[in-house]
């Protein structure tokens, strides 16, 4: 397995492929090498057949506190235009396999833009989410403006990125961009997304991909668009022997036997 200095990776179920980030002396600030790391262990475990789901976490007090504000503090317009400085984080939208964020503690910037790219966001009681660029005197850069606005509607969008105001778990929740508050104890949102990613990588894997690829077409496509590819993803699984097998099982009153083909 690869090493990391500033990610680590485990597999805690089988099927299931956790990416820590661990930075905790700088709340996990998203730096050059993390994302670098990150963006390629992601793409092994995208390759990996044996992984069917993923979690990306950071510790107790940080998912992430934001892309690293000592690293770029100095940087100059041609370094960050011509190096396309942060380009390369959205790498993270080309994983076909379903990716949970479960995040506990700071979000903030970067770090909830990260957790922005998650395919399904679970939310520890001490999150805290927010994108505080403003307040440094820059604005998103790590596609915030985009994923928060779809995520929860131009005027909080608007609201939120305008104040750099915080925002918590359960606000996140009432707006549609976590899907749920998990657990009290410490660790509680991470074992709680490991047996969401188990659950789903138990299923047909290619099913769950082409379901993925068909939700994400709703924020890129219009719906007749949208509707085409979605209906064309349904077609492709009639290809598939998980299909017959997952139809064929419920005919027969059993469990399906999915091998992934
Ligand atoms: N970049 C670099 N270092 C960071 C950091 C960041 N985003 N966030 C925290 N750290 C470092 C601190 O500098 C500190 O390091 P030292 O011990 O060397 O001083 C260490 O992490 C611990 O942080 P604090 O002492 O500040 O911890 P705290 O508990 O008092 O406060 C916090 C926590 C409220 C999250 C505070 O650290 C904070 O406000 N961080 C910055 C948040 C921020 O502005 N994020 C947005 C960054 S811009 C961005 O992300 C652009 C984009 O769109 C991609």
């Amino acid at each position: 397995t690869a090493k990391y200095e500033s990610i680590l990776t485990s597999r805690p179920e089988p099927g299931v492929a956790l990416v820590t980030l661990n930075r905790p002396k700088a709340l996990n600030a998203l730096n050059v090498a993390l994302f670098r790391e990150l963006n390629e262990a992601l793409h092994l475990i995208d390759a990996d057949k044996e992984i069917g789901a993923i979690v990306i976490t950071g510790s107790e007090k940080a998912f992430a506190a934001g892309a690293d504000i000592k690293q770029m503090k100095d940087k100059s317009f041609a370094d960050a235009y011509q190096n396309k400085f942060l380009e390369s984080w959205q790498q993270i939208a080309s994983i076909r396999k379903p990716i949970i964020a479960a995040v506990s503690g700071y979000a903030l910037g970067g770090g909830c833009e990260l957790a922005l790219m998650a395919d399904i966001l679970l939310a520890a009681p001490n999150a805290q989410f927010g994108q505080p660029e403003v307040k440094i005197g820059t604005v998103t850069g790590g596609g915030g403006s985009q994923r928060l606005t779809r995520a929860v509607g131009k005027s909080r969008a608007m609201e939120l990125t305008l104040t750099g105001r915080t925002w918590s778990a359960q606000e996140a929740v009432a707006w549609g961009m976590a899907s749920r508050v998990v657990g009290e104890g410490d660790g509680e949102v991470v074992r709680e997304a490991v047996a969401l990613a188990a659950e789903i990588a138990a299923k047909s894997q290619i099913a769950v991909q082409a379901q993925k690829e068909a939700v994400n077409a709703a924020f890129e496509q219009g719906l007749s668009e949208g509707l085409r590819t979605e209906r064309r993803l349904f077609h492709m699984t009639f290809a598939t022997a998980d299909q017959k097998e997952g139809m064929a099982a419920f005919v027969e009153k059993r469990k399906p036997n999915f091998t992934n083909s």
